[in-house]
């Protein structure tokens, strides 16, 4: 395993211990209202600390972007965190969401760690050296039809300029595959296309540090990852599109007639 990797392994294992012990009450947890629908735990924060502090051990000199943080440093190595993919199933006991860790070199995905603590599902993949999940070598999966697939999605919840197109997406989508899923970690939604659990994925306005590492595991396993045009740029964007290439191209061409001017 490269040794960032590792780095990155290590620093995720730290974090999945602070969520899993404070999962065991959480309502002993001081919970604070960022935005509508939009909570904060001290989990989250402590979680994210003890990542930046394992990444900064090994790196000193390396730039961090974190979710409830936000950036610091200036290097070509760019950490991206999300402590816990998915707050709003942790606070209410259901059991999924993820610790997601992605490292940036000069713009360039090199190293992602998705770590699920509730199943120990450890997701991992080195730019060049394939996808993994624990030890096996991951591969999307084969299924060429789109009415065969199994689709992972996010619905909005906090921010619903995109509703109506979302609506119109999903209306569209729903009886042209085989089921649709909403599992609450867009971080783990995208390590399942990477292990073909899912064969495809949508989602609008997603953050960096929610699909930084989904991404990288994505494209090692051999699928494909775009925005709605099926580009570049879904990083910044945060409309990620995703599958295997067969269902990727089927999914694009269901999303791309319900796209309003903001989202093209
Ligand atoms: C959220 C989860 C969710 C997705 C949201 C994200 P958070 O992240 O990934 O699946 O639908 O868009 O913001 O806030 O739980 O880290
Ligand atoms: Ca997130
Ligand atoms: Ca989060």
């Amino acid at each position: 395993m490269h040794p960032m990797l590792t780095t990155a392994v290590k620093a995720a294992r730290r974090a999945a211990g602070i969520i899993t012990r404070a999962s065991q009450d959480i309502d002993a947890l001081t919970v604070k209202h960022k935005s509508h629908n939009d909570y904060v735990s001290e989990v989250d924060r402590a979680a994210e600390q003890a990542i930046i502090d394992v990444l900064l051990e090994a790196y000193p000199s390396h730039a961090i972007l974190a979710e409830e943080s936000g950036a610091q440093g200036d290097s070509e190595y760019q950490w991206i965190i999300d402590p816990l993919d998915g707050t709003t199933n942790f606070l209410h006991g259901f059991p999924q969401y993820s610790v997601s860790i992605a490292l940036l070199h000069k713009g360039q995905l090199n190293q992602a760690v998705i770590y699920d603590p509730t199943r120990n599902d450890l997701f991992t993949a080195s730019r060049g050296a394939g996808a993994f999940l624990n030890d096996r070598r991951l591969r999307v999966s084969k299924r060429l039809k789109l009415a065969d697939a199994l689709i992972g999605t996010g619905f909005p919840y906090r921010d619903f300029t995109h509703l109506d197109a979302y609506m119109a997406m999903f209306r569209d989508m729903l009886p042209k595959c085989a089921g649709v899923r909403r599992p609450g970690s867009a971080a783990l939604d995208l390590a399942y296309v990477a292990a073909g659990r899912l064969d495809g994925f949508w989602e609008i306005g997603l953050n960096k540090w929610d699909i930084a590492a989904g991404c990288l595991l994505i494209q090692e396993a051999g699928g494909l990852v775009g925005d709605f045009n099926g580009d570049d740029g879904y990083i910044d964007s945060g409309n990620v599109v995703a599958g295997n290439p067969k269902v990727f191209a089927q999914l694009l061409q269901t999303l791309t007639p319900h796209l309003t001017p903001a989202l093209k």
